[in-house]
């Protein structure tokens, strides 16, 4: 079956500086939230999307179906799981609690149609699941003065990427506690890690990078150029 997939575009991106939220910056030709629109629009497992935009955005074009697809908008909040709450609460109906939903950076433009179908048929098999990539260079934990203060062991760790896959009604709840929590969750594997379950890591393509800096836009189109 197909899935719907939140898309949280609520971050200001303040790491990127400049005027217009990176979300917006141009990448081959239009924007980059319009671009990873456009690539999960495209998925055949993907059957609607729903944005999640910040309070005062002046900059959405307002498109209600992309490449043939719904689009719905909902507005996000202070924290990244605030953001992701409210495009979870704005599924439509047809969307049952124990159906499973995508969540997928807006940030991320480059992801691969391969690794959407793994991610899908092995996360519903396993109850959830997300991409990522194990480590390959050597981990360091620094001290205040950015001196190497020991080695942390490679084996067993591994980079989280997006899209992650889980039940409506299952992440709703483990994303509220650790919002009654006071815990700031960096992603929803982490929400539902700590409510208990153990998501499935997919490997995928280290392609799927999150376009944080002017420098990984310039990346990003060269991906998009290769990979199509
Ligand atoms: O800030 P970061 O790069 O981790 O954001 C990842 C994704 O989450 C981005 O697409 C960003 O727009 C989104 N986000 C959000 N609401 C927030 C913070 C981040 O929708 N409050």
């Amino acid at each position: 079956a197909a899935l719907w997939c939140v898309v949280p575009a609520a971050g200001r991106g303040l790491r990127f500086g400049g005027d217009l939220p990176k979300q917006y910056l141009p990448l081959g030709g239009r924007p980059l939230l319009l671009q990873t629109l456009e690539r999960l629009a495209r998925h055949p497992r993907v059957a609607g999307l729903v944005v999640v935009l910040a309070a005062q955005d002046p900059w959405w074009p307002g498109a209600d179906a992309v490449n043939g697809k719904p689009v719905r908008t909902a507005t996000g909040g202070a924290e990244r799981a605030d953001s992701v709450l409210a495009g979870l609460r704005a599924l439509p109906d047809a969307v049952s609690a124990d159906d499973f939903v995508l969540v997928h950076d807006a940030a991320r433009p480059c992801v691969r149609y391969e690794d959407i179908g793994r991610l899908v048929a092995e996360g519903v098999a396993a109850g959830g699941a997300l991409l990522g990539a194990p480590l390959r260079d050597t981990l360091k934990r620094a001290d205040e003065h950015d001196r190497a203060l020991v080695t942390e062991a490679r084996e067993a760790r591994w980079r989280a990427f997006t899209p992650q896959l889980f039940r409506r009604g299952e992440l709703i709840a483990a994303l509220e506690r650790a919002r009654a929590e006071g815990v700031a969750v960096t992603d929803e594997s982490m929400a539902m890690e700590r409510a208990g379950w153990r998501p499935l890591l997919v490997e995928g393509a280290e392609d799927n990078i999150k376009v944080t800096t002017p420098a990984d836009l310039a990346l990003a189109e060269f991906l998009l150029a290769r990979i199509g």
